[in-house]
């Protein structure tokens, strides 16, 4: 191959962290794979043109590669919703004030709601919709992307096992990846299984109806932003629980890491179910998991037009310093 062919490979392949990191998405998308209905397979197959095992899996980190190139930077914003809340002492998300002007993780949910059912978009707009959801229903249950603090962490140094890394990083990456012992398609599919058997079957069960309260087609921000506050409140429990002061400079594989590992659990297996819930309503009309009092939706899903409202405000502090720190600097969030 000459070099003229290999460069633009290595350009493609550059950012190799990921939010959830790789594992993490890939766990998600297989407990949503064992969750959906038949016909709900059958249309995300038929969508993204692949019926193999891995439907979903394969493609749940797309978005992370596709911010990165400049066709994509546009989308950079969506993966996260930066929360101006004041942790370890109080948590909270407001759409208004967090959600920017450049749209975040929970208008995207909305907007590529409503794009992937859009019949006037081509079939390639409606898989790149589909690709999206699977991915940020992912990005909005890791804490650190429903919080404004620190660009989400990535500006908080800390040490995970020896290596001088940044506390955004090791909740998508380090401490998933050291529980689980790999980042293989072949890790997330076993990782699934376990947590699906907990949900099914397991310690999660009486919870899991709970985890789908309020999930409505009709209000996919409303729907989000549940799921959006419920992670967020994560950064004042558990991921800086003794303030910034606590973690920066520290090495946190140790207690650290044993306090979060159960939260890391949760959030990725309400992210599953959650994600094959809203797969399901999209293309049936119905959750297909129990819901008490569900009623099937009559009404066909219909594209809707999705408009940012005009949010033209003074810059915050913490808008300021994402700016500063930069959508695609190498760091995640
Ligand atoms: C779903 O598909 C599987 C195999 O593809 C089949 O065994 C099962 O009976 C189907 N379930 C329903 C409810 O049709
Ligand atoms: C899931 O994995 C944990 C270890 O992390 C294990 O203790 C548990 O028994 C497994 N549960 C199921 C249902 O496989
Ligand atoms: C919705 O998605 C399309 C396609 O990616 C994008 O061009 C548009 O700006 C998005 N709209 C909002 C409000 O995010
Ligand atoms: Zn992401």
């Amino acid at each position: 191959m000459s070099l003229k062919h290999f460069l633009p490979l290595l350009l493609t392949t550059t950012p190799l962290v990921s939010a959830w990191g790789t594992l993490g998405h890939d766990t998600v998308a297989y407990i949503a794979q064992n969750f959906v209905t038949n016909a709900t397979e059958s249309w995300a197959q038929g969508i993204l043109a692949d019926t193999s095992s891995s439907y979903m899996a394969s493609v749940a980190t797309w978005a992370d590669t596709y911010r990165y190139t400049a066709a994509g930077k546009f989308s950079a914003p969506y993966h996260f919703i930066d929360a101006e809340d004041d942790p370890p002492k109080s948590c909270g998300v407001d759409y208004k004030r967090d959600c920017g002007e450049s749209g975040c993780v929970v208008s995207a949910i909305q907007n590529y709601t409503s794009r992937v059912v859009d019949k006037s978009l081509s079939t390639t707009e409606k898989q790149m919709a589909l690709k999206w959801i699977i991915h940020f229903i992912g990005d909005i249950h890791q804490p650190l992307h429903d919080e404004a603090l620190d660009v989400g962490g990535n500006t908080i140094s800390v040490t995970f096992d020896g290596t001088e890394t940044n506390l955004h990083h090791i909740w998508d990456t380090n401490m998933p990846e050291k529980f689980i012992g790999g980042y293989s398609l072949a890790d997330a599919s076993s990782w699934a299984k376990n947590l699906t058997a907990r949900i099914k079957t397991g310690d999660y069960k009486s919870d899991a109806s709970g985890w789908l309260h309020g999930i409505s087609l009709d209000d996919p921000v409303s729907s989000s932003m549940a799921w959006a506050t419920e992670s967020n409140a994560y950064v004042c429990s558990t991921v800086l629980t003794g303030g910034v002061d606590a973690v920066e400079g520290k090495e946190l594989d140790g207690g650290y890491y044993d306090a979060a590992t159960p939260v890391i659990e949760v959030q990725i297996a309400r992210a599953g179910y959650r994600l094959a819930a809203w797969l399901n309503l999209i293309a049936t009309g119905e959750t297909g998991l129990k819901v008490a009092g569900e009623k099937r939706s009559m009404r066909p899903i219909q594209p809707v037009r999705v408009e940012l409202e005009d949010w033209a405000r003074p810059l915050s502090a913490a808008r300021l310093a994402r700016l500063a720190h930069g959508f695609n600097c190498g760091h995640e969030h």
